[in-house]
């Protein structure tokens, strides 16, 4: 046999032989999926170098505002104390039973100045990270929610307990401001009725919004679950849910306000927003 061959040959070889060791892994269930096993050190290391780059690369044109302003700190602390400390922890206060028992274990921020510019920490809070269990919080909070946070991560490593116990109680400075009175939360409602609902954003919030625990709905990624009617064909349909005509309108109205519709039905209300429902209704527009 002549070299190139005998090479080719090999490498072939080598393929079957490593996807008949990954079938045999998958398929023979011997992956320890169990989250009291821990990662080897390097699979963990290169997992977290893989993570850190992705971040950096894709927060590269993120350009923050001014951060060290305190009343934005203030808001944060209120955020963070809100969304993050139970998984995160805070100076003085451990995470709860959630982020103590999570793989890979969320840490304290304190040092994630050290670790990350402002965009990058922006970044990683907006969107999450996937398969780490760090959820994306750009359908939860508005953006300058979002910037908030980051302004008192900034501040995190400053903090003692004591005033970190202090800023978490502080009532926000400026009284009766829309800002001031509005809880951290979700975006504020901007949507107007004559603007098309967006199919892209409306597909993203399809699993932000956890329809697809449910639902099984072509273009969103899932385990086909049967708890709802498959979405498939939706925008065929005569009805939503045997009570509404199908029309956008009525589409948002059952997704904002399921149980106005119908009070025995066991889809929950999920928070959906105005502009979130329009973009959903015109993503299920698309499925006939
Ligand atoms: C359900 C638990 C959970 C909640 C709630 C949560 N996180 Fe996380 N977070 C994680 C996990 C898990 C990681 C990944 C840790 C890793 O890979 O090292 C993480 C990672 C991070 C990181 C990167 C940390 C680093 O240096 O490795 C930042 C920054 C972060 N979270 C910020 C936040 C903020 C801000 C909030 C609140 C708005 C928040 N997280 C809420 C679980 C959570
Ligand atoms: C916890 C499970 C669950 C979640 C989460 C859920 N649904 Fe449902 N959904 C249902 C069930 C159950 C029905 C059937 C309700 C009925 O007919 O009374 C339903 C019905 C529907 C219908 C009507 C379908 C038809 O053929 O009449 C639509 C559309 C729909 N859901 C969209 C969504 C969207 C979009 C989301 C996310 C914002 C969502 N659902 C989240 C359980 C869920």
């Amino acid at each position: 046999m002549s070299t190139p061959k005998a090479i080719l040959l090999t490498l072939v070889l080598l393929g079957v032989g490593a996807a008949a060791g990954a079938a045999l892994v998958v398929w023979g269930g011997l992956y320890n999926v169990s989250a009291t096993e821990q990662h080897f050190q390097p699979v963990y290391s290169m997992l977290e170098t893989a993570m850190r780059q992705s971040v950096r690369l894709r927060a590269r044109g993120v350009v923050p505002p001014k951060l060290d302003d305190e009343r934005l700190v203030l808001r944060g602390a209120a955020c963070f104390r809100d969304k993050c400390l139970q998984c995160h922890g805070a100076p003085g206060v451990a995470q709860g039973d959630i982020g103590k028992s999570m793989q890979p274990l969320p840490g304290p921020l304190v040092d994630a100045r050290q670790h990350w510019k402002p965009r990058e920490l922006y970044w990683v809070t907006k969107h999450g990270i996937r398969m780490s269990g760090m959820p994306a919080w750009e359908f939860r909070l508005a953006e300058e929610d979002l910037w908030a946070v980051v302004a008192f991560m900034e501040r995190l490593p400053d903090l003692t307990p004591q005033q970190y116990a202090e800023v978490t109680q502080a009532k926000p400075v400026v009284a009766n401001s829309p800002a001031a009175q509005a809880a951290c939360g979700p975006p504020r409602d901007t949507a107007n009725a004559g603007v098309p609902g967006d199919v892209r954003r409306g597909e993203k919030a399809l699993h932000q919004y956890a329809c697809n625990a449910c639902h099984t709905i072509p273009g969103i990624t899932g385990s086909s679950p049967n708890v709802g009617p498959p979405l498939a064909g939706v925008a065929r349909r005569a009805m939503i849910g045997g009570k509404l005509p199908n029309t956008p309108d009525n589409m948002v109205r059952w997704l904002r306000r399921t149980h106005e519709v119908d009070p025995q039905t066991a889809m929950p209300e999920l928070g959906v927003t105005e502009r979130d429902a329009r973009d959903i209704a015109a993503y299920l527009s698309t499925l006939d």
